[in-house]
């Protein structure tokens, strides 16, 4: 018995990192999961990987940002149970030189782009069922240079503070992961190996355990937050303790 047997749960962007741990953990617990890359080459193989030919996993295609291809897509799966929305593009965006048109098209991304998916899936969602929105640990605990970065999230934990009034009446439940860093291509992107070393030692430094997170630690907290029927409107950290850092 999984803990999300018959379940139905619809990764947009579960071919890589966090989305991607998620999506593997929820297949485990039984779920049929239907997973998404911006590319449909990626989107099959992660699929394969994870489930093999169980029968239980749909891949697809969903760029965040196309509001109108993603309701689609969401309207075609039929009726499912939890929106797990992992998948957005964000520039790596510093206050010394900041680039307006990048800085914009992040913003539109990850807030934009899962809001809308949110607003626009839910119509085909099971009662009892929930969202996950992903934000970030710089909201609370400021980070130099990522202004733009902590303004998009702390706009997320806004709004599933007050999406989960606005869909509590429907029955359903809406979350909010923060992640510390944890270990996927979004932090090794554009850095050498010695450049990521020393970021990584330097950022460990600040976490009260000592080290950076892995994929499937936030995918433990997708499950308590899809399984655990009155918990909404929670912006939960797994963060290794940065938010409590002196
Ligand atoms: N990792 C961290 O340290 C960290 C820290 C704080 C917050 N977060 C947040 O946690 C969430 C997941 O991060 P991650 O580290 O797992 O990221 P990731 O490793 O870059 O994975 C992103 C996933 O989303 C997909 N994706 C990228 N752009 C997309 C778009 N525009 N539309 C739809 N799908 C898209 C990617 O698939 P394809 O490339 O195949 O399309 C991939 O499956 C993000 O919201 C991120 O900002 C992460």
């Amino acid at each position: 018995m999984g803990a999300l047997d018959g379940k139905k749960v619809v990764v947009i962007g579960g071919s890589g990192g966090i989305g991607y741990a998620t999506a593997e953990m929820a297949h485990k617990e039984g779920a049929h999961v239907v997973l998404t890359s911006r590319d449909k080459s990626r989107a099959e193989a992660a699929a394969a990987k994870i489930a093999g030919k169980s029968g239980r996993i749909t891949p697809g295609v969903a760029e965040v940002g196309d509001r109108a291809a993603t309701a689609a897509f969401l309207k075609s799966h039929g009726k499912f149970d939890h929106l797990i929305l992992s998948g957005s593009t964000v520039h790596r965006l510093v206050f010394d030189a900041l680039p307006e048109k990048e800085s914009y098209e992040s913003f539109d991304s990850k807030f934009w782009g899962p809001f809308w998916a949110a607003y626009d899936g839910r119509h085909h969602m099971n009662k009892g069922g929930s969202i996950i929105f992903y934000s970030g640990a710089a909201s609370r605990r400021p980070l130099r240079g990522y202004v733009v970065g902590a303004a998009i999230d702390g706009a997320i934990d806004a709004a599933t503070r007050s999406l989960a009034w606005e869909l509590g009446s429907e029955g359903l439940r809406v979350n909010c992961i923060s992640p510390g860093v944890i270990l996927t291509d979004l932090i090794r992107k554009g850095r050498t190996q010695a450049e990521f070393d020393k970021r990584m030692q330097e950022h460990s430094k600040r976490v009260p355990l000592g080290r950076i997170g892995e994929p499937s630690e936030c995918a433990n907290a997708a499950l308590f937050l899809m399984t655990c029927g009155f918990v909404t409107g929670e912006v939960l950290a797994v963060d290794g303790g940065t938010e409590a850092a002196p």
